[in-house]
C-alpha cells in the first residue's frame, strides 16, 4: 500500500475508535478527553516518508470528530521540544511553539492535551473523563486504589494541571512501567495506550470498566449517607409545578453579572443526591475534573431547605443563599489571584440545586447550559463512585483557580465569536406555525434567540420549530392562546426548556371579513377571544415571569394596520385589533417600571405565506376589491405609496428591530409595515 494510503488507513481508525469511544457518555463526557495516532505520510515538500501525530484538535468531540477535527503535527519536531522545554514555570510557552510543529495548515489547532499524545511512546493513545475513572481519581486513597484494582498493569500518576509536564510525566512513567496499559490520572481522568487502534480501544475500555466493576462490587451500601427527612423528590406534577415556579427566580439568580440561558433536570441521580445527607458537604467541596468545573464553576448553590418548603420560603431563602455565594466566590478569586491573573468572570452560580425538585443549570447558550447541566451529573456519579470506596478529594480550590483563570483558557474565551444580538434570550411567538409568526421565530433564531413556537396543533408547531433549529434553539409546543390553563402551561413549559422568558410576540389570530349585518356573536367571540382576550392572557402569564427575573423584557403585538383604519366589512376583525393596539399602550404604561418594553407592528396586505388569506379571507377581500385572489399581493402593493409587497419577514424584520439594543428606550409605539398607507398613518 502507498504511504498516502496507508495514513488515510490510520486516519479513519482513530476517527472511528474516537467516535465509538465518545458516543458512550461512561467513557468520557461531551467534548472531553482526546485520542491520537502516529503515522507515516509523505512529506509534500521532499516526498521523503516523515512521521506524523494525528490528535483531537483542541474543543472537538470525540462522538463526532471527523477527520477536519484533527490537528497534524510532524513527530519528529514535535518530541524535539522537549530539548528546548524551559521548565514548568513556562510550560503554557510550548502551547505556541505547536504551531511551528503543524504539518500543514489544513487541520484544527492542536490543544493543550498535544503533548501528551507526542511524547507517550506509543503508536495509540486515548485520554478520557470517566466517571468510573475519575471516581478513583479523586478518592483519597486513589494510589493505593488503582494498585488494588489493576496491580502494576495501571499506574498512578498524582494531580498536575494538564499541559507539557504532565506529558513528560506520562511518558516517563509509561518507560519506567513496559507492562502498563495506562494511569489513572490523579484527580482528572485516565490515559491509555497501545501498539494498535484496537489494543489502545480495548485497553481505554478496560480501565474504565473494570474501576466501574470494582466499585459496583465494594461501594457501601449508601454512598451519599442515609436518606434526609423532607429532601426526597417531589411527585412528578408537583415536583414540575415548583420548578416552573422556581425557574424565573433562580434565572434571576445566575443572571445577576450576565444574562444567561438555563437548563432543568430532574435525572434520577440529581433526585437521588439531594436526598440523601451528605450531599451539603459534598457539594461545597466542588467537582474536580477540569472539564467539569470550568462548566460548573468550582461548586453549586444548594438550597438548604427540603423539598416540603413553599415557593415563597424557598425564594427568600435562596436570595440569601446567592449573596453568600457571590461573597464566597470573590474571596476565592482574591485568596487565588495573581497580579497577572484575568479579571473576575462574574461570581454567580452556574449549577442551582433544589432538593426535590431537581437541577438548574445556565450558560451563554442553551447548549452550554445543558452541557454544564449533564457535567453536574457526571460529577455526582463520580462523588459517588469515590465516597463508595473512600471519600472524595477533588483538587485543591488553589489549582481549580489556576485552570479556571489560566492565561489559556483566557485566550480561548477572548478568541470566542462575538455573540449574537440576542443571545441569551428566550422567545415566545404564539400562532408561529404559519405565516408572520413563522417568520417572526425564524429570524429571533437567526439573531440568536432561543425560541419556542407556540400554535394550536402539536405537529405544525413541532415541525415549524425543527426548520428553524434543533431542540437547543427551537421548540414547538400547543397552546390555545384562549385557554389561560394551555398558556400557563405553556410559559411554564418555556421557563423550564430554557430557564426563563425575555420577549413574547403576540400574534396569534385568525380573520372572517364580514359587513356589520352578517357579523354573528360567535364570529365577534371567536376574533376577540383569539386576539383581544388571548394577547391579555398571554402577556399576564408572561409578565409574571418576566417581573420575577428582574431582566427587562419585551412584548410585541402584531396589531393591524386595521386597528386604526376603518376598511370595509371588517367590524369584528378590526375591533379586536384596536383592542390589541391600545393594550400596546396600557401595558407600556404598566410595565415600564420593570424595564418592560410594549410596542405594536401594524403589517397589512401580507398575503404570501398567511395562512389568514389562503383560509377564505384572501377570496373574500379580493372580491371587495373586485380582483382575482392570485392578484391580490400585487393588488395591495399597487395602492401603496411605496409599491412594495409585503412579506412576513418584513414583519419579522421590524419585531427584530424593535427588540434589538437600538430600541432600547422605545415603548408604547407601533410601526407600521405596510409599504405605506396614508390612511393608515399614525398621528
Ligand atoms: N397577513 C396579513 O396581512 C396581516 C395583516 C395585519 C395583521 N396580521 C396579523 O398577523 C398575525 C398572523 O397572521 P398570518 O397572516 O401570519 O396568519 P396565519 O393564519 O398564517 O397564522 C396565524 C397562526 O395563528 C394560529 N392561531 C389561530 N388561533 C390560535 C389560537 N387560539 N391559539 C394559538 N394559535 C392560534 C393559527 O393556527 C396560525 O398558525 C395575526 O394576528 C394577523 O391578524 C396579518
Ligand atoms: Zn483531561
Amino acid at each position: 500500500m502507498s504511504t498516502e494510503g496507508r495514513a488515510k488507513g490510520v486516519v479513519g481508525e482513530l476517527i472511528a475508535r474516537s467516535n465509538r469511544l465518545g458516543s458512550d457518555p461512561r467513557n468520557t463526557n461531551y467534548a472531553g478527553g482526546n485520542a491520537s495516532a502516529k503515522g507515516t505520510a509523505a512529506d509534500p515538500v521532499t516526498g521523503e516518508d516523515v512521521e506524523l501525530l494525528w490528535v483531537k484538535g483542541s474543543g472537538g468531540d470525540l462522538a463526532t470528530l471527523t477527520p477536519a477535527g484533527l490537528a497534524a503535527l510532524r513527530l519528529d519536531r514535535l518530541r524535539a521540544l522537549a530539548s528546548v522545554y524551559p521548565g514548568v514555570d513556562r510550560e503554557d510557552e510550548m502551547v505556541a511553539a505547536f504551531d511551528y510543529c503543524l504539518h500543514g495548515k489544513e487541520g484544527a489547532a492542536p490543544s493543550i492535551d498535544t503533548a501528551m499524545h507526542g511524547l507517550v511512546g506509543a503508536a495509540h493513545v486515548d485520554h478520557l473523563h470517566p466517571d468510573s475513572g475519575i471516581a478513583i481519581a479523586t478518592a483519597v486513597d486513589g494510589e493505593a486504589l488503582t494498585k488494588k484494582i489493576f496491580g502494576d498493569t495501571v499506574v498512578w500518576v498524582p494531580w498536575r494541571r494538564p499541559g507539557f509536564q504532565l506529558g513528560l510525566d506520562i511518558a516517563a512513567m509509561k518507560d519506567a512501567n513496559p507492562q502498563a496499559i495506562g494511569c489513572i490520572l490523579g484527580g482528572h481522568g485516565i490515559t491509555a495506550w497501545g501498539d494498535s487502534s484496537a489494543e489502545c480501544e480495548g485497553n481505554s475500555l478496560h480501565i474504565i470498566e473494570a474501576a466501574a466493576a470494582y466499585i459496583a462490587g465494594h461501594s457501601r451500601p449508601e454512598p451519599f449517607g442515609p436518606v434526609l427527612d423532607g429532601y426526597a423528590a417531589l411527585p412528578d406534577q408537583e415536583r414540575r409545578a415548583k420548578a416552573a415556579a422556581l425557574a424565573p427566580t433562580l434565572r434571576a439568580i445566575a443572571s445577576h453579572d450576565k444574562p444567561m440561558v438555563g437548563h432543568y433536570t430532574d435525572a434520577e441521580a440529581v433526585l437521588d443526591f439531594l436526598a440523601h445527607a451528605e450531599h451539603p458537604r459534598l457539594a461545597k467541596l466542588g467537582t474536580s475534573c477540569p472539564d467539569h468545573f470550568l462548566r460548573t464553576k468550582v461548586k453549586p448553590l444548594v438550597l438548604d431547605l427540603p423539598a416540603t418548603a413553599s415557593v415563597e420560603d424557598a425564594i427568600a431563602r435562596l436570595t440569601e443563599l446567592h449573596s453568600a455565594y457571590r461573597a464566597e466566590y470573590q474571596a476565592y478569586y482574591d485568596r487565588n489571584a495573581t497580579r497577572d491573573s484575568p479579571a473576575i468572570r462574574g461570581a454567580d452560580p452556574l449549577i442551582i440545586l433544589v432538593p426535590g425538585v431537581g437541577m438548574f443549570s445556565y450558560g451563554k447558550d442553551k447548549q452550554t447550559a445543558r452541557v454544564a447541566g449533564e457535567f453536574y451529573v457526571n460529577a455526582i456519579n463520580v462523588m459517588r463512585g469515590a465516597e463508595g470506596l473512600s471519600t472524595y478529594a477533588p483538587i485543591d480550590e488553589s489549582e481549580k483557580f489556576r485552570i479556571e483563570y489560566w492565561a489559556l483558557e483566557e485566550a480561548k474565551l477572548q478568541r470566542m465569536p462575538k455573540p449574537k444580538p440576542l443571545a441569551t434570550r428566550i422567545a415566545l411567538v404564539t400562532g408561529a406555525a404559519s405565516g408572520i409568526g413563522k417568520a417572526i421565530a425564524t429570524r429571533l433564531a437567526a439573531e440568536g434567540a432561543c425560541v419556542v413556537v407556540a400554535d394550536l396543533d402539536p405537529d405544525k408547531a413541532a415541525a415549524a420549530a425543527a426548520e428553524i433549529g434543533g431542540t437547543d434553539v427551537a421548540v414547538g409546543l400547543a397552546a390555545d392562546v384562549t385557554d389561560e390553563a394551555a398558556v400557563r402551561a405553556a410559559v411554564d413549559t418555556t421557563v423550564l426548556t430554557f430557564g426563563g422568558l425575555d420577549l413574547v410576540v403576540n400574534n396569534a389570530g385568525l380573520s372572517l371579513s364580514k359587513p356589520l349585518l352578517e357579523t354573528t356573536v360567535a364570529d365577534w367571540d371567536l376574533q376577540h377571544n383569539v386576539m383581544a382576550k388571548g394577547s391579555f392572557i398571554v402577556s399576564k402569564a408572561a409578565a409574571r415571569v418576566l417581573i420575577e427575573q428582574k431582566l427587562g423584557g419585551d412584548i410585541v403585538y402584531i396589531s393591524s394596520k386595521n386597528s386604526i383604519f376603518a376598511g370595509p366589512s371588517n367590524i369584528a376583525y378590526s375591533a379586536a385589533k384596536a383592542d390589541q393596539a391600545h393594550q400596546v399602550r396600557l401595558l407600556a404604561a404598566e410595565l415600564g417600571e420593570h424595564g418592560v418594553r410594549v410596542n405594536g407592528i401594524n403589517p397589512d396586505g401580507v398575503v404570501r405565506g398567511s395562512g389568514i388569506f389562503a383560509g377564505g379571507w384572501g377570496a373574500k377581500r379580493a372580491a371587495v376589491y373586485g380582483v382575482p385572489e392570485e392578484e391580490l399581493g400585487a393588488h395591495y402593493a399597487k395602492r401603496t405609496l411605496l409599491k412594495r409587497e409585503v412579506l412576513p419577514e418584513h414583519v419579522a424584520n421590524a419585531v427584530f428591530a424593535l427588540c434589538s439594543a437600538d430600541l432600547s428606550h422605545t415603548t408604547g409605539l407601533h410601526i407600521p409595515v405596510d409599504a405605506g398607507v396614508t390612511a393608515a398613518f399614525l398621528r
